[in-house]
């Protein structure tokens, strides 16, 4: 092949090259000049057919074609390149001026955070907090909290039994046993937790919370159960809250006594939450039965202590103005969202 002809040749290819618009078009080129059947690799191959002395000559000139050829399709290859890095760069800008998306945060269920609330006021106050087993013997749930195995006692706190002797434990009373048996007195502890009833209605579900406190000093009185509850009564609701002590019965206290608080609602005046009577009841309390202390392995006659236990999901209602306490465990976000 003449010089000349090279020569065209190349300046064909450099012409397509630059005309091409898209990387699929330039490797095309590239395959149809320099691939396995391509005119640059068939050029080549021609050379074998050539009288030796003419072989060098254009043996060199392909060398050049084949230079220019490839050195043209890597320019024009960077240029496509950039071309399109600038119109992804163009296409996909944002614009930081525009007003954000709003964003969805969530918030505490009102029982966790109850029972933060609570527990913070306790431990301001030098208490532990503590945990029990749900799956609680039938001792611990109610044979150490004095009632025995069939007293009528019993059918306040009607729960749900794996066996005989396990079930799953009707109040966070039980933690009490099981901490005294431990514990050195002096000593001040409050266990919230999940807690089971058979039970169901607007106002009782089968699985609620409580949160039990328990004191074991010498010298305790009814005195310090008051002043203490009043404390965390006010420090919860508001220090205008007014407290009501009326006497009452469990059989793991002696004496027993109810505690109302003035209704957060209406300040005392009567609204629907407090059925109009300006109180609610919110709490058990007293002081520990010396019965359940022996059983315990505490010296009743040094030692005294005091117990108190709330219903959580009352709690979080009357805080939360909730007349439903279904509404705490049907996770609708709807209601979560009003949590906030
Ligand atoms: N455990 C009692 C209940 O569930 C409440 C209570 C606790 C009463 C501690 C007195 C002392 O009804």
């Amino acid at each position: 092949m003449e010089n000349t002809e090279i020569k065209r040749l190349q300046s064909e290819l450099i012409a397509e090259i630059d005309a091409a618009k898209d990387l699929k078009t330039l490797n095309e080129i590239r395959v149809k000049a320099l691939g396995k059947a391509g005119a640059i690799t068939a050029l080549s191959k021609g050379m074998r057919d050539l009288p030796a002395e003419e072989r060098p000559v254009f043996g060199a000139q392909i060398n050049q074609l084949r230079g220019a050829v490839e050195e043209s399709l890597q320019n024009k290859l960077n240029a496509l390149e950039q071309e399109n890095l600038l119109r992804q760069l163009e296409e996909e800008k944002v614009d930081i001026t525009e007003p954000a998306k709003d964003n969805k945060l969530g918030s505490v269920h009102p029982i966790p955070d109850v029972i933060d609330r609570l527990t913070d006021i306790c431990v301001d106050m030098g208490f532990s907090v503590v945990e029990g087993p749900e799956i609680e013997s039938d001792y611990y749930n109610f044979e150490a909290m004095n009632i025995p195995k069939n007293h009528p006692s019993r059918d306040m706190q009607d729960t749900f039994f794996f066996t005989d002797e396990i079930l799953l434990r009707s109040q966070t009373s039980a933690v009490q046993a099981r901490e005294m048996e431990t514990r050195k007195p002096p000593f001040k502890i409050v266990c919230p937790g999940k807690t089971y009833r058979n039970d169901s209605d607007a106002t009782h579900s089968p699985v609620f919370h409580q949160m039990e406190g328990l004191v074991v000093d010498e010298n305790i009185s009814m005195a310090d159960l008051k002043s203490m509850l009043t404390i965390l009564m006010r420090r919860l609701f508001g220090e205008d809250t007014t407290i009501r002590f009326r006497p009452s019965f469990f059989p793991f206290t002696e004496p027993s006594i109810e505690v109302d608080v003035s209704c957060p609602s209406c300040h005392g005046k009567g609204c629907s939450t407090c059925k109009g009577t300006g109180m609610l009841e919110l709490l058990g309390a007293g002081i520990v039965n010396p019965k359940v202390l022996e059983m315990s392995g505490i010296d009743s006659k040094k030692y005294r202590g005091f117990a108190f236990g709330f219903g959580l999901d009352r709690t979080s209602m009357i805080l939360n103005g909730i007349n439903n306490i279904r509404n705490l465990y049907r996770n609708d976000v709807r209601f979560l969202e009003q949590m906030k």
